[in-house]
């Protein structure tokens, strides 16, 4: 799609957005890519260069390597903690100030939303910063390290593990009935920084659009939404979605765009 024809999309998107009434957000890994966190499908990099996620976010690997899983994951709080929320976060934050009846869906771990000051969020795949009971599954706030031991539970002595949603593993049911309700019933579907291959979550878009939402699509790549979204925007979402908001609501304070970095 040439300049010209972005441009006027995203006028249209921008003017959709400022009439929403009733909106659904579903954030993937990209919109923390430009923070500096490294999204699921692109190549690992640096220690993890040759582990494959997809390997390591499982039960099965747990099992098998409790300690590989561990050190992965805290590899990963470690370089989260480090990183800050980039404009498109704050962009979601105005976009939640502005729509009441919002409620922002995201697939990350990684908490940024939450830090940048989201409020209506919903973890579908839990949060890195959290850890629980691997058999009673209750949350611990602090845990001991005991040498290069994967910590036990102090109540049951099963092994801690991040409270994350792994593959072949369930969602949390609330959370997921609560970002199902919201696509059944929003006006419009801001669809952020996602590949939209891993389910149940890239069931959102299509059940927001059966029930009659338009779907705007933020992600510098084409994904398997594209063809079905009502406008694809395409570039990285630290600098498409805060211009959204502010073409949408040209009185945003400044400091709600971009700090560009
Ligand atoms: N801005 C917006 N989108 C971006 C940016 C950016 N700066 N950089 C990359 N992207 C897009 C990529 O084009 C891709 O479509 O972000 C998407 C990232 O896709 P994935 O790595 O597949 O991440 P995600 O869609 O969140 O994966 C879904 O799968 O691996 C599991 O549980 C994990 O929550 C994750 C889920």
């Amino acid at each position: 799609m040439q300049h010209t024809q972005q441009s006027r999309a995203a006028a249209a998107a921008a003017r959709a957005l400022a009439g929403s009434r009733s909106l659904a957000m579903l954030t993937g890994a990209g919109i923390s890519a430009e923070s500096g966190v490294p999204t699921f499908r692109d190549a690992q990099t640096g220690l993890w260069a040759r582990f494959d996620p997809l390997q390591l976010a499982t039960p099965t690997a747990f099992a098998i390597h409790p300690k590989l899983v561990w050190d992965w994951y805290a590899w990963r709080r470690e370089l989260v903690a480090k990183v800050q929320p980039n404009p498109a976060h704050d962009a979601l934050v105005e976009i939640e100030r502005r729509v009441p009846d919002c409620l922002l869906i995201t697939q990350n771990v990684d908490d940024l939303h939450r830090r940048a000051g989201s409020r209506k969020l919903v973890e579908l795949h839990g949060n890195i910063g959290r850890v629980k009971c691997s058999r009673e599954g209750t949350v611990v706030e602090d845990w001991d390290l005991v040498g290069d031991e994967v910590p036990h539970c102090a109540s049951c002595g099963a092994l801690l593990r991040p409270d994350v949603v792994w593959f072949e593993e369930m969602l949390p049911p609330d959370a997921l009935a609560a970002a199902e309700a919201m696509a059944r019933r929003c006006d419009l579907m801001l669809v952020v920084g996602t590949s939209a291959e891993v389910y149940p979550a890239a069931a959102l878009p299509p059940i927001a659009k059966a029930s009659g939402a338009i779907v705007i699509e933020i992600n510098p790549n084409a994904t398997a939404l594209s063809p079905t979204a009502d406008y694809a925007l395409r570039g990285p979402a630290g600098r498409v979605l805060p211009a959204l908001v502010q073409e949408a609501w040209p009185d945003t304070p400044f400091a709600a765009i971009p700090r560009m970095a």
